[in-house]
């Protein structure tokens, strides 16, 4: 269950959000080579690989993930698209020594990299599989989306957001790095930055709900075990009163670096 929330919340995000991500892929096709080969590092439910080989013709692209059950759906959903001679998997942890690749124009890290036991290696990685020239694209979350911004119950998303930073930190995710000074060690030039604060307004089309519903049920369930009954109460009072609710809205922070090998 936890599983399937996960996918669809990546699926819902890039619906939800599609005008951030096409306007990511027409910037990333601008900058790549003709036919580019594209890797997606921590590829997941496959929002990046299909935008990138929908939008970015001639392009092939590699998913790599650690995960099967996502790469399974990925496959099942490139096939339903017609994008299944384009799109290929790789089933390998990326904390572990990466698999060849074979020649690489686009490495794609699309709230991944956050997820590396040792970035600076991952990043060392990524140099290493590009030929010179070729891009590598990282995005990540300044802010987890919020969607009670402004209502009575902003207090009760912001406490569950307060102890999602925590568990994250507890373990080892690397949220709030310093992504361009970490780029440019490993090597990386032509480094360009681009911040979108994104907001969605009150009333959400029906997809932005349902993001609301499978995101906010999400962090209720994996903070079962970490708020007082009095918080967690509240978060169920809310998640509950979810459907029907026209006061929500999506405000959501994300940094996106290109860089050139
Ligand atoms: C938050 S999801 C992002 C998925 C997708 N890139 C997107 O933007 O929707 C992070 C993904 O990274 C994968 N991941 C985490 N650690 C990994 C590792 N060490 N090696 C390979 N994949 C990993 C997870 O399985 C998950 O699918």
């Amino acid at each position: 269950m936890a599983h399937d929330h996960m996918i669809e919340m990546l699926d819902l995000d890039a619906e939800v959000l599609h005008d951030y991500h096409s306007d990511v892929i027409a910037w990333v096709g601008r900058e790549a080579a003709e036919n580019p080969r594209i890797v997606d590092l921590g590829a997941g439910s496959g929002t990046g690989s299909l935008a990138l080989a929908r939008e970015l013709p001639g392009a092939r692209v590699t998913a790599v993930d650690v995960d099967p059950e996502m790469l399974a759906h990925l496959r099942a959903r490139a096939q339903q698209a017609g994008l299944g001679d384009r799109i290929g998997t790789v089933e390998a942890d990326l904390d572990e020594p990466w698999p060849a690749f074979g020649p690489v124009d686009v490495v794609w890290a699309a709230s991944s990299m956050h997820h590396m036991a040792d970035p600076a290696q991952a990043l060392a990685s990524a140099f290493t599989v590009l030929g010179p020239g070729g891009l590598l694209v990282i995005a990540e979350l300044d802010s987890f989306p919020r969607f009670l911004t402004g209502t009575p119950d902003e207090p009760v998303e912001d406490a569950g957001h307060a102890e999602m930073d925590k568990r994250r930190h507890e373990a080892g995710l690397h949220m709030h790095e310093n992504w361009g000074e970490r780029i440019r060690q490993a090597g990386f030039t032509e480094l360009t930055e681009r911040h979108f604060d994104i907001a969605l307004p009150a009333p959400l089309p029906p997809a932005a709900a349902r993001y609301a519903v499978v995101t906010l049920s999400r962090m209720r369930h994996g903070l079962e075990d970490r708020l007082t009954a009095t918080d967690l109460a509240a978060l169920d009072r809310v998640v509950a009163g979810l459907p029907g609710r026209d006061d929500l809205s999506v405000r959501t922070d994300r940094t996106v670096w290109l860089a050139r090998r």
